[in-house]
């Protein structure tokens, strides 16, 4: 099945089983905002408490903050987004549709790399065992032909985007022919920059004074909290600040389900160092924010770093984590040495000194700093995406049925355990209820009676809960339940004694923070 149809699959199962709902649905939607139902917010919840823990629990130089979304305006003239956060747009005068014009040049790029790999790949088959592909990269013509369009294309672009260069950014969309994909023409509007933050007012007067931003990043939180975050917790250098928090931008193309969101969640943390120490810090950040994403097993080659062409403004050294969602590999997370620009600017901006006294190096400074930063939306839909599995399964007696089933990493999965009495009479409700009781404060389980044991499995297996329990009459005689495992279907015997120890070596977050440690 293409991955199209399998995206489209995912995107309505997260809404029949109430993980995903587009909002305001019933006014006909809002572009780019989503609401997370029930079983949502529980995934999303677990993946939150992954990663602070991973960050505050396990690190004892990290600590949490939640500042406000609102924020005085000047901190946005001070982080460079009043004046920087823009993307170019241009519209196709045909379509009347409107485009990043960097991703239009970035999606053409990504054309030429994928002719690039049909003639790696032609030549494999020819070759067999023999083939050498750095060689043929390196001395096939028609290869190195198109390398030398991505390379132009590339570099007149990075030049383009870091000189503000609007008509160029043009000049290649025309160069390059591209087309638009809805109208198929090249009837293109001038390259325009937009400014992505949301403005709303604060107070009852209304003049331009009043005029506020809807956040578009937490990190700002983070650096006008420094001192106060060190002085109050005496934190020493190098020390960090995590934050989870929404976010807003005006995105212009915003498609894609949550993957590009106008009202999102990120977790942030930004790492305060001594000036100069920085690569060694990017280094490990970047390991450590590698090893948090492997360790949740969701497959061998699903992530890969991805260096930056353009660093941001603030940047000396960028990198993205990306991942290989259902439409290809795209970022996951950002990891930023972003300088001491930050604290260098609020402490101009402000007229207060943002600075730290180094007692080993006697000496004060704007401390520099790595950032980690991650969307949850985009955490969750990589969890998703991977989890999403239709399988045909051949019953006992030889008949072949289907299911879907979310095979969601068990320390996220939203529901842990189902628990059903397998007749809704002879006190089997009874027992299941008193298992449930025993078990509610330390997983998040679901009682179920209706319906075949068969079609119960099923509506788990759809929501991804890792353990389903069966009470039966043996379980009256000799307090054992069967317990049925979600990715292998096997069942077994167990007492209900060991329960809670069972399970809760598989679901706990711990699991996981365990191996990290
Ligand atoms: N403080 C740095 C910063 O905000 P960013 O690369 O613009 O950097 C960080 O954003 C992360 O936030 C991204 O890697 C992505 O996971 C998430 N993100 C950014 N824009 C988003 C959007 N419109 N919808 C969903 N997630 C988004």
């Amino acid at each position: 099945m293409a991955t199209e149809d399998v995206f489209k699959k995912l995107i309505s199962h997260s809404k029949e089983y109430g993980f995903i709902f587009p909002s305001s649905e019933i006014y006909d939607g809002l572009s780019a905002v989503y609401d997370y139902g029930q079983y949502g917010v529980e995934l999303k919840n677990n993946i939150k408490k992954y990663w602070w823990d991973a960050m505050v629990l396990l690190n004892e130089n990290i600590v949490g903050i939640d500042s406000a979304i609102f924020m005085h305006p000047e901190i946005w003239k001070a982080s460079g987004h009043v004046g920087a956060f823009n993307d170019p747009l241009i519209d196709n005068k045909d379509s009347k549709k409107r485009y990043r014009a960097d991703v239009l040049i970035e999606e053409h790029i990504a054309k030429l790399e994928d002719k690039i790999q049909k003639e790696v790949d032609k030549a494999a088959k020819r070759f067999g065992e023999s083939f050498d592909e750095q060689q043929f990269r390196t001395t096939n013509g028609r290869v190195l032909e198109i390398q030398a369009q991505i390379d132009t294309v590339k570099n007149r672009m990075v030049q383009a985007l870091t000189n503000d260069d609007l008509d160029e950014i043009k000049q290649i969309i025309i160069d390059a022919e591209i087309v638009c994909p809805i109208s198929g023409t090249r009837n293109w509007t001038d390259v325009r920059q937009f400014n992505l933050m949301f403005e709303t007012k604060i107070g009852s007067v209304s003049d331009e004074a009043n005029v506020i931003y809807l956040r578009p990043e937490t990190a700002q939180g983070i650096f006008v909290n420094f001192l106060n975050v060190q002085k109050s917790g005496r934190m020493k250098i190098p020390f960090g600040i995590a934050q989870i928090g929404k976010a807003f931008r005006n995105e212009i193309v915003a498609r894609q389900f949550i993957f590009r969101m106008r009202e999102f969640e990120q977790m942030e943390m930004q790492f305060f160092i001594a000036p100069g120490t920085e690569m060694e810090w990017f280094k490990k950040w970047k390991e450590t924010r590698m090893k948090w994403h492997k360790t949740l097993g969701l497959g061998e080659n699903k992530h890969r770093f991805h260096d930056h062409d353009k660093l941001a403004h603030y940047a000396n050294a960028a990198t993205d984590i990306e991942f290989n969602f259902p439409f290809g590999f795209k970022e996951l997370e950002g990891i930023h040495s972003r300088t001491d620009f930050d604290l260098g600017n609020h402490q101009k901006f402000s007229g207060k000194k943002l600075q730290y006294f180094d007692t080993e190096l006697n000496k004060n400074y704007v401390p520099y700093v790595i950032e980690t930063s991650i969307g949850v939306d985009r955490m969750f839909l990589a969890v998703l995406s991977t989890a999403f599995c239709e399988e045909k399964i051949t019953k006992e007696d030889g008949s072949v049925d289907e299911r879907v089933v979310l095979r969601i990493p068990a320390p996220l999965a939203p529901v842990k355990l189902a628990i059903f009495p397998l007749i809704k009479k002879d006190g089997l409700p009874e027992k299941a209820r008193e298992i449930q009781k025993m078990l509610m404060f330390d997983f998040n389980c679901q009682y179920e009676e209706k319906d075949t044991i068969g079609k119960r499995y099923r509506r788990q297996d759809a929501i991804g809960t890792p353990f389903c329990i069966t009470i039966d009459h043996q379980t009256i005689q000799d307090d054992t339940v069967t317990i049925r495992h979600r990715d292998t279907m096997a069942q077994e015997r167990i007492a209900i004694s060991k329960l809670r120890e069972f399970i809760g070596d598989k679901v706990n977050i711990r699991t996981l923070l365990q191996q990290l440690a």
